[in-house]
């Protein structure tokens, strides 16, 4: 077999291990830098990403730039061996920027404009704005291009959210006019004839709001679009002086969480390698479900380029914004660092290197604390995976072989959330997408989440759930993948809508997936949180329903289970439909866990689908792998806080370098990598 590795996201041979660091609050105290370039040492940490809101300090003064203490910063890191990943500023602004030009500064929905303050919150079209972000990018591309220590760039901070001010209600109509190019294409798109909404003029428009249109569907859809597109203009305007002058040095921005306001796979176009911010609830609640929704947000940043990605940000310990700030127990820096690592992560980086004196992070979790010594547990956990990744380089670029995708799409998401029916305040979109991913990440089986028009060939089982809305070339997709012989799992809601959020005329599911699925859904039912129903299989089993219960006809399609209760007792619940050379499963119902986890157990074992570790794995423990095509590394993670026993096969434990065969045993939240 030939080797499959991929180049490392960056230059740098070695995963990349460090923080935040902000060495702008402690400008005044030249012994704690002197101590952080030691401690960095002692933490086995290598980058440090600087800059992210250092506006005011490089720009004290309209025009009037002064880059000596990020010099003095940027020579000390590189005479210390650090690599710098450096931020444009643009994630928050100096004062005397939004006193002179309050245009920088976001609208609300409600009209009003914001006040300086806090920071993500700058306009995404103020040509002001933009003109100096671009100023200032240039500044330092041309100063810092032949740096020994530039490694990255980090362009802004978590960018996210909307504004409604003139400029950028202007932009949006500029948007509309080149995607429908007349009045009568957008009305017709948006279904205007509702409620006498028919616009008559372009100028007429307005970005959707609570005290204006919030029942326009697609017009919502489409500011959605919109301000991703926006936010993917803002960073080609700010990538442009760092391309013109550093076109080696690769450009990413620290993504969120994607339940959030941007479409990741649209935005992704715009830089060159993926990295994001991730911040787990453990110890909240349940940490076997914390570990399976983490894994699949791994899952997504990975796909999109479908390579390495990078953890840019991660709590060594507890954060400050929570509702309740848990610190992480011992052991789960390490496990959720390793997380990252074992769904394609080749960094591990932290918010923040030290913590500040002062503001609203002062409590964040860091790897210096108040204290200043590496005498903390914090701090030891840190320095130990420091040391232990020094010995992974092997893992770095190594990819992540999947048979099974689950589809996760933006629009799709959007537009159900934003959908007057069904259970109207909570669909519970992101909780059921994990539960049918969970079924497989438990068994340690790797998974893709893919978008609706990404090549699906090389799976073997494509799961859909709630995929509400359905375009014709996803579809098509579809359509194709089960024809070649693919297996596809869709539930309740399949195809109700078309791109534009207008309900599929011709029977659903829409988009010709009525003939791949082979039924014909006819109403939905949305029960009562203390309603139940239940449903029974063919071979006799019987599973609880709870929320949505659909009424399917099965037209070419076998019934495999059927409700048991209400009017609707005896319609299908569960169908199979034969379709090319595959197969296409129709799930009518939402379950309370139980039965996707059998059903997936099943048609895991029909399919062949491969599992990380083939003996049986205990609650809460999971596996999942990555390759270089010659050897596999199966990271084997233990959620729970108990010690567990697997039986692992044979092998080597890396980097111990000890040989096993047969029974693993696990610390409570221990994680230990085998290669193989
Ligand atoms: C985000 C930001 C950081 C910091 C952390 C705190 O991810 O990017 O600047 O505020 O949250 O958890
Ligand atoms: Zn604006």
């Amino acid at each position: 077999m030939s080797i499959k590795k991929f180049n490392p996201p960056t230059k740098y041979p070695h995963f990349i291990h460090g923080g935040d660091y902000n060495p702008d609050q402690w400008k005044d105290m030249p012994q704690i830098l002197e101590d952080d370039m030691r401690l960095m040492a002692e933490a086995n940490c290598n980058t440090m990403s600087l800059g992210i809101f250092s506006w005011s300090e490089l720009e004290p003064e309209e025009g009037k730039y002064d880059f000596s203490f990020m010099d003095k910063m940027m020579d000390m890191l590189a005479e210390n061996g650090k690599k710098v990943i450096l931020a444009t500023p643009s994630g928050a602004r100096p004062a005397w920027m939004s006193h002179a030009h309050p245009e920088v500064l976001r609208v609300r929905e409600d009209g009003g404009r914001n006040k300086h303050g806090q920071r993500h919150n700058h306009c995404l079209t103020s040509k002001y704005y933009r003109e100096k972000v671009r100023a200032i990018n240039t500044e330092l591309a041309k100063r810092y291009k032949d740096h020994p220590a530039l490694l990255m760039w980090h362009i802004s901070n978590e960018f996210g959210g909307f504004c409604y001010c003139e400029e950028c209600q202007s932009a949006f109509r500029g948007w509309l006019k080149n995607k429908y190019a007349t009045l009568e294409n957008l009305n017709k798109a948006w279904w205007t004839a509702f409620w006498s909404h028919t616009y008559t003029a372009w100028e007429q428009i307005e970005a959707p709001s609570d005290i204006g249109e919030n029942c326009t569907d697609g017009l919502t859809l489409d500011w959605k679009r919109f301000t991703t597109y926006q936010t993917g203009d803002f960073i080609d305007n700010e990538a442009a002086p760092l391309r013109e002058y550093t076109p080696d040095i690769p450009i990413t921005i620290n993504m969120m969480e994607p339940i959030f306001t941007l479409d990741y796979r649209e935005l992704k176009k715009h830089v060159d390698v993926i990295s994001w911010d991730n911040y787990p609830e453990w110890h909240m609640g349940d940490d076997v479900y914390t570990a399976a929704m983490t894994g699949f947000n791994h899952d997504i940043f990975r796909c999109l380029k479908q390579k390495p990605f990078m953890l840019m940000e991660s709590a060594p310990s507890l954060v400050n914004w929570k509702s309740y700030n848990k610190l992480k127990k011992p052991g789960v820096n390490k496990l959720s660092s390793l997380q990252a690592v074992a769904h394609g992560s080749d960094s591990v980086q932290y918010f923040q290197w030290r913590k500040g004196r002062g503001c609203s992070e002062k409590h964040h979790g860091a790897v210096v604390s108040h204290v200043g010594t590496s005498d903390t547990r914090e701090f030891r956990e840190v320095a130990e995976l420091g040391g232990m990744l020094k010995q992974l380089d092997e893992i770095l670029g190594t990819v992540t072989e999947s048979e099974v995708a689950v589809f996760y799409d933006w629009d799709n998401y959007w537009a159900l959330d934003n959908a007057s029916g069904y259970h109207k305040e909570d669909k519970k979109f992101l909780e059921t997408v994990v539960k049918h991913y969970a079924a497989f990440w438990r068994r340690g089986i790797n998974v893709d989440v893919v978008g609706a028009s990404d090549d699906l060939s090389k799976y073997k089982i494509v799961v859909a759930p709630m995929l509400y809305m359905v375009k014709e070339d996803q579809a098509k997709n579809m359509e194709q993948f089960v024809k070649n012989g693919g297996t596809v799992v869709a539930t309740y809601m399949l195809g109700t809508v078309e791109e534009n959020s207008l309900c599929w005329l011709g029977g659903m599911p829409g988009g010709d997936l009525r003939k791949v699925f082979g039924v014909l859904t006819e109403e939905i039912d949305t029960l009562m949180p203390e309603e139940k129903n239940r449903v029974k299989l063919g071979c006799g089993r019987e599973y609880e329903a709870i929320d949505y219960c659909e009424i399917i006809h099965a037209e070419s399609a076998e019934t495999m289970g059927e409700f048991e209760y209400d009017f609707y007792k005896g319609s299908p619940a569960l169908t199979k439909n034969k379709y090319g050379k595959g197969e296409a499963y129709y799930i009518a119902f939402r379950d309370n866990g139980e039965f996707v986890n059998d059903f997936y157990e099943k048609l895991a074992n029909d399919k062949g689908i491969k599992r990380n570790i083939e003996s049986e794995l205990p609650h809460g423990v999971t596996a999942q792998s990555r390759t270089d095509g010659e050897n596999e590394y199966i990271f084997i993670q233990n959620y729970t806080p108990e010690t567990v026993t697997v039986n692992v096969g044979a092998g080597v434990i890396i980097p111990e370098n000890e040989e096993i065969n047969g029974e693993l045993v696990l610390d409570g939240y221990g994680i230990k990598i085998l290669k193989r």
